[in-house]
């Protein structure tokens, strides 16, 4: 076995302000998990490290909305969070929380340090504020227009449309999340991180040495931030929710909770080493110990750029050997968005699905974001699940451990004589250990995910042609061969599915009857052991590893998704209220007829307008009409429709318009015609507005 090594590795902590949803999970702790456990079952020393990220401006808003205090929010949603990483299977050796006292201590601790240290550049400067709440407008508490790529909807500290992260005064027309006014400028010292002060150390580290083993997406980020220069950032906000800040003059401020929430992983390492009556300073400081940071892509610049500079200007810390950052995941074609209650939350999606936490791994496994952004589509989630999980893995177990139950009472059979096909079997399936490995120790769960369907691939196919339930009529001693190979594939099976579908892998060796004792293979004996289950052997009753997925059950999700469209629109459209009351008398002075358009065209360069030629029975008219959103010309041309024609003529670009044609606006903003209820369709000929 090669040398055991030690791993830090560490997931982003999430947010407490809501659950989480399968954007969190694809993006990071599925892979995370699935390498946490890999590198145990390898044999390997292993902190995985996570826990609340309670501080923040996010937490405020929550709970300034729901009128409860910011420590009820992370209480009640760290709890929530917490159970869904239990469900799901993600086997943190620690989850720990921000809030916690261990971590108070520490971050205060590391702040100290750097500021003994004179690694802070301490300024007073103009800050946004907004005088009608009080308050500075940190982080989330303001939005303007991003510097960088002009989205209008970016945040004080980092623009969530193209990553960049700035300080809040860059924003170009900023604007207060609290009040909506625009913020002014106040004094307010702070104490800055020198970015530039460790460019040439972030150049020489990220863009030569990780040059070739950070992912690209990962390492093009950083030097695209590296080469438009690094600037001195705030570590510290006018805020009354986060860490005190630990030196004087600090009163009345906190720590910014970037720069506090990384060091969350040292703490949540001190506490886990605690419990467990180790020492975590090799965790965190042990040149032979590879930290790894897995992230999502809005987090790379703070996991490659800002916590290396303050663990490199700490001075005692290792730095990490990789963040294998991923991209975002959509949901039905659109971004994942908590305000617009477009996700899929892992609670409820585990009241629909009560027992398939292995198809949503595996499910986002095969379609994680990994080198660009990616789709979650319910169809797909069915799919991975009746033609995968079900008809190839499953159905392949069922057959093996059906068959053995049937012919040998459940006792895996004495092999005879070994053809070529069961001696290349058996040694292809040899090779998985090392295929699997290859791929996620390059981060490539997708393609490892892949790899392990595969060596269900080679059981089934293996069963299809040599068919033990023909041969046992004729041939009963080499019967029992294809069943021993068999069993082996299954075993394989059992041991190397662990990381990724690790409920499904519980209950195979519960079936295999393989959970403990000399019988239970590691990863590496998979390839080096002949015989996984020997002759002798017995094995349990047949039970389903997975079961089919109804469309019913994909068209109730995505009835769901359907309402919550809905929903939004109709919160986005106020309805108008109504207009104030007419008499009759003003009523009848309109002249309403049915008219027919005969010609129709767009009106150059002007988005909404359409110029219509329409029979009105009196005449034929020119009239402009700013339906060209919702109508081509081409469609409304021989339409008949419902004319005001005594309405004062009116220029429009330069075009007399000579009436209206009626429309109202439908609920999704969609303008509809109030249509003539006849079905002539050539010339019409009508008579005014007629009252009855
Ligand atoms: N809470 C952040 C987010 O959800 C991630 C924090 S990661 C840590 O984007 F490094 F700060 F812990
Ligand atoms: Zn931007």
């Amino acid at each position: 076995m090669k040398q055991p090594k030690r791993y830090t590795i560490t997931a982003a902590l999430p947010y407490t302000n809501g659950p989480i949803h399968i954007g969190h999970l694809a993006g990071v702790y599925v892979p995370a998990d699935i390498y946490a456990r890999y590198k145990r079952l390898t044999g390997h020393d292993v902190a995985f490290i996570c826990g609340s990220d309670e501080h923040g401006v996010p937490i405020t808003i929550k709970a300034k909305k729901e009128g409860v205090s910011p420590q009820d929010i992370v209480d009640k949603y760290h709890a929530i969070i917490k159970q869904s990483f239990e469900d799901f299977g993600i086997t943190f050796d620690n989850y720990s929380r921000t809030t916690a006292k261990t971590h108070h201590e520490t971050a205060s601790a590391f702040f100290k340090t750097l500021h003994g240290k004179g690694e802070f550049i301490e300024e007073v400067s103009e800050q946004l504020y907004d005088a009608e709440a009080n308050q500075f407008l940190a982080d989330r508490f303001v939005i303007g227009t991003c510097p960088k790529c002009g989205n209008e909807e970016s945040y004080g500290d980092q623009c969530e449309k193209c990553g960049t992260s700035h300080n809040a005064t860059d924003l170009i027309n900023p604007k207060s999340a609290i009040t909506g006014n625009t913020p002014s400028l106040k004094e307010t010292k702070h104490w800055f991180l020198p970015l530039d002060k460790h460019e040439d150390f972030l150049k020489q580290w990220i863009l030569k040495d990780h040059k070739s083993d950070w992912k690209s997406n990962v390492y093009g980020q950083c030097k695209s931030w590296i080469d438009d220069g690094l600037r001195p950032r705030a570590v510290t906000r006018d805020l009354d929710w986060g860490i005190p800040v630990p030196v004087d003059g600090g009163e009345g401020k906190v720590l910014y909770v970037w720069f506090d929430a990384p060091i969350g992983y040292i703490s949540a390492t001190k506490e886990w080493a605690a419990r467990e009556g180790k020492d975590w300073e090799p965790y965190w400081k042990n040149k032979d110990t590879k930290l790894l940071h897995f992230i999502g892509k809005d987090n790379i610049v703070f996991h490659c750029i800002i916590f290396p500079a303050m663990l490199k200007a700490e001075g005692s810390y290792i730095l990490p050997d990789n963040v294998p950052a991923n991209e975002f995941l959509n949901l039905e074609g659109n971004k994942l968005s908590t305000s617009k209650n477009w996700a899929v939350w892992l609670p409820e999606y585990l009241k629909d699905f009560p027992d398939k936490q292995d198809v949503l791994r595996y499910a986002l496994t095969a379609n994680a974001p990994e080198s660009k952004d990616n789709d979650f589509t319910w169809k797909d989630f069915q799919a991975r699940n009746n033609n995968e999980l079900v008809a190839i893995f499953g159905n392949f177990i069922n057959r093996v451990v059906v068959l053995t139950n049937k012919y040998y009472d459940g006792v895996v059979p004495e092999p005879s004589n070994f053809y070529e096909i069961d001696n290349e079997t058996l040694k292809t399936l040899k090779t998985y250990p090392e295929v699997i490995s290859n791929s996620l120790e390059r981060y490539r769960f997708r393609e490892a995910g892949q790899e392990l369907m595969n060596l269900a691939r080679l059981g089934n196919k293996y069963l299809a042609d040599e068919e033990p339930w023909k041969v046992i009529k004729q041939d009963e001693s080499r019967t029992q061969t294809i069943m021993f190979v068999a069993l082996q594939i299954a075993s394989a099976l059992a041991t190397l599915s662990e990381p990724f579908l690790p409920f499904s892998s519980i209950k195979l060796k519960t079936i295999l009857n393989i959970t403990q004792g000399e019988i239970v293979t590691t990863w590496e004996e998979v390839s080096t052991k002949n015989t996984l289950l020997p002759a002798g052997h017995k094995i349990g009753k047949a039970e389903l590893l997975f079961s089919k997925i109804e469309d019913q059950d994909i068209q109730t999700q995505l009835d769901k998704l359907q309402a919550t469209k809905k929903a939004n629109e109709t919160e986005n459209k106020a309805i108008e209220p109504q207009k104030e009351t007419i008499n009759f008398e003003d009523f009848t002075k309109l002249d309403i007829r049915v008219g027919t358009i005969i010609e129709a065209e767009k009106m150059p360069k002007a988005k909404k307008l359409l110029v219509l030629k329409v029979d009105t029975g009196i005449d034929t008219r020119t009239i402009v009409s700013g339906i060209a959103e919702s109508f081509s010309a081409e469609e409304v041309i021989g339409k008949q429709v419902t004319v005001l024609v005594n309405l004062a003529p009116r220029k429009l670009r330069g075009i007399e318009s000579e009436g209206m044609i009626l429309m109202t606006e439908a609920e999704d903003g969609k303008l509809v015609f109030v249509n003539p209820d006849t079905t002539t369709t050539l010339k019409t000929v009508s008579n005014g507005l007629h009252i009855s």
